[in-house]
């Protein structure tokens, strides 16, 4: 799914037409300058983007404070809403929030959380996020030493319908990398948006993402 951080902030509309025909979501990053050391857009500009956006957005909230903006953001429309496991105080009690307002749950953790410490919550889980960059910005380096914790989700996850995504770096180098590790939902920002159809890129990186190699 196309991450829209480094699109053009002007057009957001006129970017997301590029590549709704083509994604099954849209990432939306929010950050607060205070969980990572960047600001992406406000709750109105962001309640905005998911009230005129034709398909489901999934937000993963960079924020601290995101017990309480979890719930506003599932409110806001979103389809599916991500909390950091360093930035919430009740995990369980907000992905079940999450669920109950019709939302998927998500759970992320940065580059330097191990994932074992989670995996008792899965029941509340409809998607985990390993972070393959340092959350803050977009056109970041894929950090390939992610992978066995890819892995080691793959494993804890076993059959349960559970999505496991990544974000960060993925592009036509890096997408079957994580593919192979076991991750099944890709986020891609700067390879959609700086290829000159990122339409085309859409499609060319699921099928490397889906095609039986
Ligand atoms: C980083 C964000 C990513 C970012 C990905 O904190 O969570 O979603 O937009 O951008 P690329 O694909 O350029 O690494
Ligand atoms: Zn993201």
């Amino acid at each position: 799914m196309p991450s829209i951080l480094n699109a053009d902030r002007n057009d957001i509309q006129g970017e997301i037409s590029k590549i709704a025909g083509v994604s099954d979501f849209i990432h939306l990053d929010i950050m607060d300058d205070i969980f990572v050391p960047n600001m992406s857009w406000n709750f109105d500009a962001a309640s905005e983007i998911i009230r005129d956006t034709p398909i489901g957005i999934d937000a993963h909230l960079m924020v601290v404070d995101v017990d309480r903006i979890a719930i506003e953001y599932a409110e806001a429309g979103a389809a599916s809403v991500t909390i950091h496991a360093e930035a919430s105080l009740s995990i369980s009690s907000t992905l079940k929030a999450l669920r109950k307002r019709g939302v998927r749950s998500g759970l992320a953790i940065k580059p330097a959380t191990e994932i074992e410490f989670y995996a008792n919550l899965i029941d509340d889980i409809d998607m985990f996020l390993i972070m393959t960059v340092e959350p803050g910005y977009g056109g970041q380096k894929f950090m390939s030493e992610m992978m066995e914790k890819v892995g080691r989700t793959r494993s804890i996850i076993g059959s349960r319908p559970i999505w496991l995504q990544v974000d960060g770096g993925i592009s036509m180098e890096t997408i079957s990398i994580a593919r192979e590790a076991g991750a099944d939902t890709f986020v891609a920002g700067s390879a959609v948006f700086s290829a000159p159809d990122p339409a085309e890129m859409v499609k060319n990186l699921r099928h490397l993402a889906t095609s039986v190699q």
